[in-house]
């Protein structure tokens, strides 16, 4: 690690009355400096409750976007303002249009891996810790869930009473890991549970041990008296699965379990938004007012 840039991050940060939020899928080094690390909604808890003038969104734009509808009057600073996500953007207006056109009684359930102009389409967001609670909350009997099919399909499967309409989002890093892959690691390290994100495909999750967020994921982790671990999630997982648990070996399915955009957030570039103010993340006036609405929603039923 860079050892004086990150003393100068540090004496920003003091200097700017800034925090540091941090994804379990960014690199390593960038999780050791970050204030506070987690899964979605931990992050979006944190963003809705600091007192900090600057908050640091080390992640992709749907977690800065998020952070800024909660917090219109503070600065959100995205270190590398390109780091977006694919899937937040899988889902069509008129395709949400069209089905509250169909269903008298849908609510639509935006996974917060969206665009916020999605989540301004929307009735509640959910995040893969909380969508389970969020859904059996809701009143409506059908639920369109928007983008994410994998975890649409998972939590149906678990609220059969409400009648699902999917959508056909996907993360393109969960989506490619098959049950092949996982058999394939199962004939390598027999005595490995697997731990999946609901993120990966149905054939995947049937075959799992534990599905989960990244929190779940390290937390079930951390308690099992496992001692191997198969792990179906971005690879930046491995950094606090690994420094909790030195004792334990975590395998991942396969090569390329790697979230691009997450990687491109780096020290130095922490260092330039912060000196700099740049990569200031904006969502338009119109845009917030009804997304928070969603977002609003979520922290009150996720509580
Ligand atoms: P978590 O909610 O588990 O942090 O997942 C976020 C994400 O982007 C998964 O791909
Ligand atoms: Fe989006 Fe997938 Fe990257 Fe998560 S891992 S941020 S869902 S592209």
């Amino acid at each position: 690690m860079n050892n004086s840039l990150v003393t100068s991050i540090n004496e920003l940060k003091k200097q700017k009355n800034a925090i540091i939020l941090a994804h379990y899928y960014v690199n390593g080094e960038i999780q050791d400096i970050a204030d506070y690390v987690g899964d979605s909604f931990y992050l979006s808890k944190i963003a809705a409750n600091t007192d900090a003038d600057i908050i640091v969104f080390c992640g992709v734009s749907f977690m800065g976007e998020s952070a800024k509808m909660l917090n219109p009057n503070k600065t959100v600073l995205m270190p590398d303002i390109d780091a977006d996500c694919a899937m937040a953007h899988m889902c069509e207006v008129s395709y949400i249009e069209k089905v509250r056109k169909e269903y008298d009684d849908v609510a639509v359930v935006c996974y917060i891996n969206s665009t916020a102009e999605l989540k301004s389409y929307s009735d509640v967001c959910v995040t893969s810790s909380n969508a389970l609670k969020i859904v059996k909350a809701l009143p409506n009997k059908n639920i369109l869930f928007i983008p994410d099919k994998n975890l649409g399909h998972y939590i149906s499967k678990l609220v059969p009473e409400k009648n699902f309409i999917f959508n056909d989002g996907h993360c393109p890093i969960h989506n490619k890991i098959l049950s092949k892959h996982i058999n394939e690691a199962k004939e390598s390290h027999p005595l490995a549970k697997v731990l999946s994100h609901p993120e990966c495909p149905a054939e995947v999750l049937e075959i799992s041990d534990f599905i989960g967020s990244t929190s779940e994921i390290i937390d079930y982790a951390l308690e099992s008296n496992d001692k191997e671990f198969i792990v179906a999630t971005e690879v930046g997982v491995f950094h606090k699965l690994q420094k909790d648990n030195p004792d334990k070996v975590f395998y991942p399915v396969i090569e390329n379990q790697i979230c691009k955009d997450m990687k491109f957030i780096t020290l130095q570039k922490i260092y330039d938004s912060l000196l700099n103010g740049t990569g200031e993340m904006n969502v338009s006036n119109e845009c917030t007012e009804t997304a928070l609405n969603a977002l609003d929603k979520m922290l009150v039923l996720g509580k």
